[in-house]
């Protein structure tokens, strides 16, 4: 994607270091940064530095590779194997992480080489998928339609392109006339922060709304379609997202506004039958007590938000059932969120 006139991924490695843009600094300051080895790339998905399914999953791959390389050769196996359980715990929910991990981690065994070559496809396959899921979307955006979307599912949450967003992007470059409201998304504000800043660079006309606005916009019939992406599809379609996803879902359903998931085939986990067997991630607390932002002086603050001494509960993820998603958007095509569809077109 092109950010003052330079065109960058989100993640990408060279040599045995991994660079990535630090998403925690933006919208406010555009920086990229380096981890030299595996645990600080550990530490920029925990901190969410990287986040987003794709991104997480690419980041993490690399990861891998660097552990690979890392290793001494005479306790090779011990210590690959406890990187991957250190990878592994640092973003529970997406699938993407466990797909990378799983690939690098075979070919590991081969040799380091291998592994970082297998880590370069995993992220090239990442940003192809994405731009294929912007083409399949794109059939679905008929010119004047206003579009919700919760959270980022933008590029920066993926190698390049996006999910929910690369159809977006790519109706918007055949001149359809269309308009995104993009969902705040507390506590941590991907939708305020880092969609409104894609769609801004990209010059798509958007707003922000309130988290609790949704539901209202959609029953005065202003939105005419829902994109968002997804963290893990289980098998029989149920979808974990960004907290706050399952609501709008129930919502879009009432007013009979077609909700579809956006999603490469590696977010799908198959081994999950429903969505009651995803793991649902719990973060800090401080996520909601706190906010972050700029001052009018320009110095980066961090102020207390909530009533001194409340405790709150951080679910980061919730689970929409596949009953009310109206289609999944794969780089295969658009499919609908149930298990033989599912099963046959992953095999
Ligand atoms: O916690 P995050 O920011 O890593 O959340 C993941 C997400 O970006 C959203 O849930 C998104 O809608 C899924 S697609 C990347």
């Amino acid at each position: 994607m092109n950010v003052n006139g330079i065109d960058y991924r989100t993640v990408w490695m060279e040599g045995t270091s991994v660079f990535f843009i630090e998403q925690n600094l933006l919208p406010f300051q555009f920086s990229i940064q380096e981890a030299k080895t595996y645990h600080e790339s550990c530490h920029a998905i925990r901190t969410m530095m990287v986040r987003g399914a794709g991104a997480i999953g690419a980041i993490a791959g690399f990861a891998m590779a660097q552990a690979a390389c890392e290793a001494p050769v005479n306790d090779f196996s011990t210590f690959l194997q406890n990187a991957r359980t250190e990878i592994e715990s640092t973003r529970p929910t997406a699938r993407n992480l466990f797909y990378a991990v799983e690939k690098v981690y075979a070919a590991a065994l081969v040799s380091p080489a291998a592994a970082v070559s297998t880590a370069q496809k995993v992220a090239d396959r990442d940003a192809s998928d994405s731009r294929m899921i912007g083409e399949f979307g794109n059939e679905l955006i008929r010119n004047g339609m206003n579009i919700e979307t919760h959270c980022n599912a933008g590029w920066l949450a993926f190698v390049d392109y996006g999910t929910a967003l690369s159809p977006v992007y790519l109706a918007h470059l055949q001149g359809k006339k269309i308009f995104v409201y993009a969902d705040e998304t507390r506590p941590r504000s991907q939708g305020a922060r880092l969609t409104a800043w894609e769609l801004k660079q990209a010059g798509v006309p958007h707003t922000i709304i309130p988290d609790n606005a949704g539901a209202w916009l959609m029953s005065l019939g202003k939105i005419d379609m829902m994109i968002v992406g997804a963290d893990r599809i289980a098998a029989n379609g149920d979808t974990a997202n960004k907290i706050g996803t399952l609501e709008k879902a129930i919502a879009a359903k009432e007013y009979g506004i077609p909700f579809y998931v956006a999603a490469p085939t590696s977010t799908f986990d198959l081994d999950c039958a429903d969505g009651t067997h995803i793991p649902i991630e719990e973060r800090s607390e401080d996520e909601v007590l706190y906010m972050d932002g700029i001052a009018k002086d320009g110095r980066h603050e961090r102020i207390l938000v909530c009533s001194p001494g409340s405790h709150a509960f951080n679910p980061a993820f919730d689970v929409t059932p596949a009953k009310l998603i109206t289609g999944i958007i794969t780089e295969k095509g658009i499919i609908k969120p149930e298990k033989e569809t599912i099963s046959l077109r992953l095999t």
